[in-house]
């Protein structure tokens, strides 16, 4: 069977300044793309910008600024964030493209061919900043304003002609593909949550808006544009050349294998998309994670609040990596997080400095003094050896099974537990002290160093740069890192030079106060 992984970041509202609840997203699926092309799977990882809508025309307007023109600056900012993050997206998409326009119009063409689309007239809530639409019933009143029960954002009345697409329709078949699909929507939780509102009714959908014109135009209606969430789904397929279902990417990468999002927007990708897409006869994906909020206080983090922890200035001051480290490790996947520069320098001292980047110098030092700067020869493994060095071979199936349930939780927890033990066995095993049995020091350099090896394929997919830093002992770069190695007891070429690294993670003086 071909291995081929596709997986997707929601496409961004492209803001002046990208927030950590961006960087976390991107970063999350940076870490799935980088696991699966260790493991021989040709990725495909698509992001983006959501660039159209009245949202977007507004934030122009307050600029002073043509749509096209202020689109075009800050989605930029967000081309740049993916480099800064380090991520190995092969494709970026902006909804302002021609080649996403088109999809986007056939797409629609399809659905009003198959009479899943008519014209008559909205009136309802909508919030501009979501870009939604809400029933009176999840509108609530502070102040005397009207707000979104959940995303706490202002709503307007509007009332104009509208094209609607008919969700009612696939009420039933989205509960029959959710039941025959248990992990199409997951986490659970949020699984069950959507369940329970398809089943409390799905009303028809309004697709087009007339009162702006900043969108894609509905074909053969000038007076529309094509509501901004349906435009912006479809990114997913106009990324990989749909309609045309013989190009080789379609080919490929479709059913998506992961569309990861925020479960802000999971409405949207659980619900309208499979909707849109059934209706369309197009393959539905695989899977719809929606992962947790990094919260600030006990607030989602977000720019309309201004409670911003800035990643732009975190990675200035700490460095990608540790940041990259953090999140992963302190926000339990799938839930919401509090996220502190206090506790990122704990891990930063704790986790990387201590007990992966002192795991490594320690134990280059050693090898350099006592081994003649080389991977030792002579060696013969007892069981205190194999115990630890198989217990990543025993592993590895059940940690590509985790993967595949986005368990990222038991992931990080198997690193630390391994740092853990490298550490402890290199203590114990007290190779100082056995400098009158050379074969002894050389096999517990050896598997101390294979342990490193091990341990860093494995860090790769969370700290990328710092991994290859780490390697550069073995002389070993990134088309060397194969998650099946990891269960190789005899990788390191014996005899090959070690080399002396660089410190990899600086130690934080913190204030005890
Ligand atoms: O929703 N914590 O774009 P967006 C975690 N354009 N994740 C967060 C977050 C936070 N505090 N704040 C935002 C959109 N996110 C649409 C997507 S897809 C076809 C269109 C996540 O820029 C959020 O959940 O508002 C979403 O997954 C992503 O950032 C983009 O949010
Ligand atoms: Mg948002």
């Amino acid at each position: 069977m071909d291995k081929n992984f596709y997986i997707t970041t929601p496409i961004y509202y492209p803001s002046a300044r990208p927030h950590m609840g961006h960087a976390y997203s991107s970063i999350i699926a940076d870490f799935f793309s980088r696991f699966k092309s260790i493991d021989g799977y040709k990725v495909h990882f698509l992001t983006g910008t959501d660039e159209h809508g009245l949202k977007i025309q507004r934030s122009a307007e307050k600029q002073g600024l043509d749509p096209i023109k202020f689109c075009n600056q800050i989605s930029e900012t967000f081309r740049d964030l993916s480099k800064t993050l380090n991520l190995t997206n092969t494709d970026f998409i902006r909804t302002t493209e021609d080649r996403h326009k088109k999809t986007v119009q056939h797409l629609w063409k399809e659905l009003e061919k198959n009479d899943h689309i008519y014209l008559s007239n909205y009136s309802g809530w909508y919030s501009v900043s979501d870009e939604a639409f809400y029933n009176e019933d999840e509108i609530e009143e502070v102040d005397g304003k009207k707000i979104s029960i959940t995303s706490k954002s202002a709503v307007e009345w509007i009332e104009e002609e509208s094209y609607f697409f008919r969700l009612s329709k696939w009420e039933k078949p989205l509960l029959e593909f959710y039941e025959k699909n248990p992990e199409f929507i997951s986490p659970s939780s949020r699984r069950n949550e959507v369940i329970s509102f398809v089943k409390s009714g799905l009303k028809d959908l309004s697709v087009s808006r007339k009162s702006f014109s900043w969108g894609v135009q509905v074909p053969g209606n000038k007076n529309h544009v094509i509501y901004v969430w349906l435009d912006a789904l479809t990114n997913y397929i106009s990324a990989l050349n749909y309609p045309n279902k013989e190009d080789e990417l379609f080919k490929k990468f479709w059913p998506a294998s992961l569309h990861l999002i925020g479960k802000d927007i999971l409405r949207f990708h659980a619900i309208y998309w499979p909707a849109f897409l059934l209706a369309a006869k197009i393959e539905l994906p695989k899977k719809v994670y929606g992962h947790g909020w990094i919260l600030s206080g006990d607030e989602k983090m977000s720019k309309s609040k201004g409670n911003i922890l800035d990643p732009l200035q975190i990675i200035d001051e700490y460095g990608l990596d540790p940041l990259r480290y953090y999140l992963i490790k302190e926000v339990s996947f799938g839930n919401d997080g509090n996220i502190s520069q206090d506790r990122l320098e704990d891990c930063i001292n704790s986790d990387l400095a201590n007990n992966y980047g002192n795991l490594c110098q320690r134990v280059t030092a050693f090898a350099i003094k006592n081994c003649d700067g080389k991977i030792p020869e002579k060696i013969k493994f007892e069981d205190d050896d194999f115990n630890i060095l198989n217990k990543f071979k025993d592993n590895l199936e059940n940690i590509r099974s985790k993967i595949d349930q986005q368990d990222l939780n038991f992931y990080i927890d198997y690193i630390v537990n391994s740092l853990f033990e490298a550490n402890k066995y290199f203590n114990d095993q007290e190779p100082w002290k056995k400098k009158d049995d050379i074969t002894r020091l050389n096999t517990i350099v050896f598997t101390s160093l294979e342990i490193i090896r091990k341990i860093s394929f494995l860090l790769y997919p969370i700290i990328p740069g710092s991994v290859l830093k780490a390697l550069k002992i073995f002389n070993l770069g990134e088309n060397d890192i194969k998650l099946e190695d990891v269960s190789k007891n005899e990788f390191l070429i014996k005899g090959n030079s070690i080399n002396k690294i660089d410190i990899l993670f600086k130690k934080i003086e913190k204030d005890n106060d």
